[in-house]
């Protein structure tokens, strides 16, 4: 039965800090981050912002511009790696701002970066094991990425979210039924409870995500139907490929990466072209993978989001072009577990693929270096939407340990 990605909408916060001026700010060649990095710039959330109010927010577009109504979702499910409580999970304030109904099965998933894709796996055998039944699943991603100030990990920080609608009637994203997973216990990125900012392990990082590339890709491979010849590389049936970008070079990495892999499984191939690989792979990095960064290089990381914001993104820029095209999607988190897969874009996605990144992006408001660290100290303590925020919902504060969400008002909001 098909299942898949009926249509997506993104939400990023209003601010945006560019990476020359942090880098100049730190003492650092702005090329080393535009460059070396891939990152224009990153999305900065005030503090009346958290992943609540930015999944809430993606969530009421999507609802919106697709026409549901909240009670018909049958399952709401919300990825983070930045949840606000230790038992209380997100989806359910989610479900309570969009006003769901009360006949929906609600949930939070963490998985540092891989849990949007779990959800949006869980939630498309959801919509297979229905048979004919109706089944409509709503599954956000939603992040906001901090590492300490000063540190190599702070140019790629970032925040946003993206919501997916997955139905049977997938008019974005048909997804294929076999994927290729990794799992390994690795510490190359982590949180402990009770900090704010994340601890990573950089250059190790990099590592894991291309060693889990290969695993997740190999077994993918392995299990492609029909078969592939002797000569012949998946990525020649694949359009375009999106990864997890936690910063564009990253994408540039795994692709080189997962290039090589593909053409060395295909012996007739790589015994011919194998020398060449290092030109082949940056043109083809360029054809597709590269107009899949647009956003992220602009954004930031947003961990969970990542993949779903280049899906986005793309699908915007491109639309009907890639019609009954077929995608691959490299999905990484750190701990770590990772997936690759594919699906097949719509005929129909004209209809669907404004998701709202054009727009959000272009209304952002620039800020500089020493706001940038005024909004990094304040946190999370809620308050007053700032001018120019763009949020439906807003934490309003935290008294006795239980956080207050409400509606901004619509002025604020248009
Ligand atoms: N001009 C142009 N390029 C320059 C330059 C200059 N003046 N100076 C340096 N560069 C290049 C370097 O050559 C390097 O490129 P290559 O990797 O292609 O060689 C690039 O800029 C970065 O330089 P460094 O490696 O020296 O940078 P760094 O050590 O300061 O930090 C980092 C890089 C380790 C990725 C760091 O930003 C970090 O820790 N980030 C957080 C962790 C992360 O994102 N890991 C990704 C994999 S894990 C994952 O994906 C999950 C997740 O979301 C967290």
């Amino acid at each position: 039965m098909t299942a898949g990605i009926e249509r997506l909408a993104v939400y990023v916060p209003s601010f945006s800090l560019p990476l020359a001026e942090l880098a100049r700010a730190r003492g650092v060649p702005p090329e080393k981050m535009t460059q070396g990095l891939g990152v224009e710039a990153m999305a900065i959330a005030p503090p009346c912002e958290d992943v609540v109010t930015m999944a809430a927010t993606a969530g009421a577009r999507l609802l919106r511009a697709a026409g549901i109504d909240p009670d018909t979702i049958g399952m709401l499910l919300v990825a983070t790696e930045t949840g606000v409580d230790n038992a209380k999970p997100v989806a359910i304030f989610v479900h309570e701002l969009l006003g769901v109904g009360r006949r929906c099965r609600v949930y939070e998933l963490k998985h540092a970066c891989y849990a949007g894709t779990a959800g949006l796996m869980t939630a498309a055998d959801w919509v297979r094991a229905g048979g004919g039944r109706p089944r409509r699943a709503l599954v956000i991603a939603a992040d906001i990425a901090r590492y300490a100030l000063g540190s190599p990990g702070e140019p790629t920080q970032g925040a946003g979210a993206v919501a997916m609608l997955v139905g049977a009637e997938p008019k974005a994203l048909a997804l294929d039924e076999e994927t290729g997973t990794y799992a390994d216990n690795v510490y190359d990125f982590w949180r402990p409870i009770g900090r704010r900012e994340a601890l990573v392990d950089g250059k190790y990082s990099v590592e894991c995500y291309l060693e889990a590339l290969a695993g997740a890709f190999t077994a993918y491979r392995a299990g492609e139907r029909p078969l592939l010849g002797p000569d012949e590389a998946l990525a020649d049936r694949l359009t375009r490929l999106l990864y997890h970008t936690p910063f564009p070079k990253m994408a540039m990495k795994a692709h080189r990466r997962l290039v090589e892999l593909d053409w060395r499984a295909a012996p007739a191939r790589w015994a011919r072209v194998g020398p060449g690989v290092e030109d082949a792979a940056v043109a083809s990095y360029r054809e597709a993978v590269a107009p899949g960064l647009a956003a992220v290089a602009r954004v930031g990381n947003t961990y969970t989001a990542s993949l779903y914001l280049c899906l986005a993104s793309l699908l915007e820029a491109e639309g009907a072009g890639l019609a009954g095209r077929r995608l691959g999607l490299f999905s990484y988190g750190s701990g770590c577990c990772a997936e690759f897969f594919t699906g097949t874009v719509s005929p129909d996605v004209a209809a669907v693929a404004d998701a709202g990144v054009g727009d959000v992006l272009a209304r952002r408001t620039v800020i500089d270096v020493a706001e940038y660290e005024r909004l990094a100290g304040a946190g999370e303590a809620g308050g007053e939407p700032p001018p120019g925020f763009m949020g439906e919902f807003v934490l309003h504060g935290i008294r006795n340990d239980r956080r207050e969400y409400g509606r901004v008002r619509a002025a604020l909001a248009a």
